[in-house]
Order: C-alpha cells, then sequence, then structure tokens
C-alpha cells in the first residue's frame, strides 16, 4: 500500500472509504490505469474532484466534453503557458480559480496525460466517481483550536510528521515583532489565504497534499496530520476574519520605527549638534591657542 492511502486510512476526513473504494478499484484495472489512478490521487485530487464539486480548481467531471482533447492535454502539459498566451478560455478558470495557476504536474508526459483524460472520462460516466472529494469534518472551530493552529504555524508545537513550521517561510497577522518569514512576495503571507484558496474544504483538501512547487516538496516526504489541518484551517479562518494581511502591519511597524527613528535621529543630532560647542569646538579652540 503506498504512503498516500496508508495516511488516508487514518485521517478523520472519511477519506478511509475513498481509500479502500480505490484498493478494491485498483485490483480490476489494468496496470497503466491503475498507475494513473494513484497519479492522480497523488498530484490532482488536492485541487480536483470528479462529481464532487469545486477546490481549488474546477470539478473535471466531464471536462473531456469542455474542451476537445488537444487543447486539455496541452494545457494540464503547461498550464502557465496557456495564460500566457491569453487563451481567453484559460483565463476564465484563471479568473474563477481566483487568480490560482494550476502548477505543472511533476513528472508530467504527453502520454501521461492521456492517460488521466482517459481516467476523467471514464470517471465522469460512473454514477460516483472514487475521486468525488474527501468530506471534510465539520465542527465549528473552537479557540482551543485557533491557538493550536498558531503554536504549530510558530513551531512550538511540533508537526507530528516533521514538517517544518509554516513560521520559517510565511507569517500571518498577530505573530507579533515583523511577523514571520515572506519567502514569496505574493504567497508569503497567509492572513488571507482562508479566503483566497475558498474556505474549508478547499483549503484542507490543498494542506492535504500540496501541489505547488516548494510546498510539495517539503510536505510530500512529511504529509501533515488531518487533525494539524484542522486547527490550522482554524487559525486562518480566525484570521482572514479579522482582516489585514501581515504585510501591512509590519509595513506598519516600519513606518513606526521609521517615524519613532526619525525623532531619535533628530534628538541624536541635537545632541552632538550642542556637543560641537563643548566638545568640537572648544578643544579646537584650545587647538588655535596652541
Ligand atoms: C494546486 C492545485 C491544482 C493541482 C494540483 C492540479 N490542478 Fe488542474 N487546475 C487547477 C486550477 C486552479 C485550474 C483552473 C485554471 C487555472 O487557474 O490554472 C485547473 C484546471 C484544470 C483543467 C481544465 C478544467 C476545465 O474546466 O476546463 C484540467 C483538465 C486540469 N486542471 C487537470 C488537472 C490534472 C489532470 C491534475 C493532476 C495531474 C491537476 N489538474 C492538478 C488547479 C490544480
Ligand atoms: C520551506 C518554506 C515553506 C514552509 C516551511 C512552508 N511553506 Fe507554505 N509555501 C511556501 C512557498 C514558497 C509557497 C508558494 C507556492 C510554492 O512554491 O509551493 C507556499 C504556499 C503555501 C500556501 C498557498 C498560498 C496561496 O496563496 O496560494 C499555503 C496555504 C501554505 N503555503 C501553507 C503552509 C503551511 C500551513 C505551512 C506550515 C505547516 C507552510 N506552508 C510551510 C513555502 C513554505
Amino acid at each position: 500500500m503506498n504512503k498516500w492511502s496508508e495516511k488516508a486510512r487514518r485521517t478523520s476526513f472519511g477519506r478511509a472509504g475513498a481509500g479502500l473504494a480505490v484498493m478494491v478499484l485498483l485490483a480490476a484495472m489494468p496496470a497503466n490505469a491503475q498507475e494513473t489512478a494513484v497519479y492522480f490521487q497523488q498530484n490532482c485530487a488536492s485541487c480536483h474532484t470528479i462529481g464532487g464539486g469545486r477546490l481549488t480548481g474546477p470539478d473535471l467531471k466531464d471536462v473531456t466534453g469542455r474542451r476537445d482533447r488537444e487543447w486539455l492535454k496541452s494545457y494540464i502539459l503547461n498550464p502557465q503557458a496557456k495564460m500566457d498566451a491569453g487563451d481567453p478560455y484559460a483565463l476564465q478558470l484563471l479568473d474563477e480559480a481566483r487568480g490560482v495557476v494550476m502548477p505543472i504536474p511533476p513528472g508530467i508526459t504527453p502520454e501521461r496525460a492521456d492517460y488521466l483524460l482517459d481516467l476523467i472520462e471514464a470517471e465522469s460516466a460512473l454514477e460516483e466517481s472514487q475521486f468525488k472529494g474527501v468530506q471534510i469534518s465539520n465542527e465549528p472551530f473552537t479557540a482551543a483550536d485557533v491557538a493550536r493552529g498558531l503554536a504549530i504555524f510558530k513551531g512550538s508545537r511540533k508537526l507530528k510528521n516533521g514538517g517544518p513550521a509554516c513560521y520559517s517561510c510565511h507569517s500571518v497577522s498577530g505573530l507579533g515583532g515583523l511577523g514571520g518569514g515572506n519567502l514569496d512576495p505574493e504567497r508569503g503571507d497567509l492572513t488571507l489565504v482562508y479566503e483566497r484558496l475558498q474556505g474549508r474544504t478547499v483549503l484542507s483538501s490543498w494542506l492535504m497534499a500540496p501541489a505547488t512547487p516548494t510546498m510539495n516538496s517539503v510536505f510530500k516526504a512529511a504529509a501533515m496530520e488531518s487533525d494539524e489541518i484542522h486547527a490550522l484551517v482554524a487559525l486562518f479562518e480566525d484570521r482572514a476574519q479579522a482582516g489585514k494581511p501581515a504585510k501591512s502591519q509590519a509595513q506598519l511597524t516600519f513606518a513606526l520605527l521609521g517615524a519613532g527613528g526619525a525623532a531619535l535621529a533628530l534628538m541624536f543630532f541635537d545632541f552632538v549638534w550642542k556637543g560641537r560647542f563643548l566638545a568640537v569646538r572648544r578643544p579646537l579652540v584650545e587647538s588655535e591657542k596652541l
């Protein structure tokens, strides 16, 4: 059993059933179809369902009826290129995804893209696809969840599977000081990520298997546990409700430091200026006497 489905069995997100269904289906599939289903789970399912509604990306049910196959294939091979070429359909998708561009799938080849489209087509025809998505717990978030999320974010509470603290690369409002790392100018500040990644279900699914390059390489071998994701999403919901990205707070801190700094500088120059009469000029005067 691969790591993903092993993990899926342990989560409380109700992936257990999905994992089992995958196993049962796999037994009945030819080799490349099996491999493709596993590949889809690991590299597509965090952003796409088939028949379960949109996550970060659109629901892929019947996508082969929306666009012709060549288009879809070249899109999967390099999503950004379609955006750069100004393709109107791609730009509309981008708009609906609130500006999130699909990353190039790891290890994608034209052949694999073909298999994926076959898989999506076959799954779309089913009453209920194995990729209809995960069931995210809808227990209300508590203040304790938010506090736990913040502790995980800051690294005072270690991630169970050894992932690094978010703080080393990200900021969020309310961290104090200058607010954490800011590795990526656009994605570094996570204060509003709950809105950007469209709320609880989408953000939780996203964090289950982050598929963007840095996040993927960091968390691939150190997937977060469902209770950790629950706490982090609670934190992000709380911060998004409070508004204001940490960046503007940090900028404000800098501005205040700047204003304070300017006042200090004035006092310093004032001191030095006064000092000139006493300490600089006198020695000069004294030296003139020599
Ligand atoms: C990090 C999230 C993410 C991952 C992972 C991802 N996608 Fe996407 N996908 C998107 C988004 C967002 C869009 C909408 C276009 C855009 O904004 O780039 C999209 C669009 C698509 C479309 C066009 C949908 C339509 O309605 O026409 C297809 C097909 C697709 N993705 C297939 C895949 C496949 C196959 C994989 C796995 C190999 C995958 N995607 C992985 C986010 C993702
Ligand atoms: C080693 C640096 C690093 C660490 C540690 C890290 N991230 Fe990230 N994260 C990134 C980068 C860089 C991006 C931008 C996308 C990419 O390249 O993966 C990102 C993107 C994200 C996004 C998507 C933001 C968006 O607006 O699309 C989320 C959500 C996220 N990280 C959450 C987390 C959480 C939660 C943690 C801690 C458990 C964490 N990250 C730890 C580097 C990191």
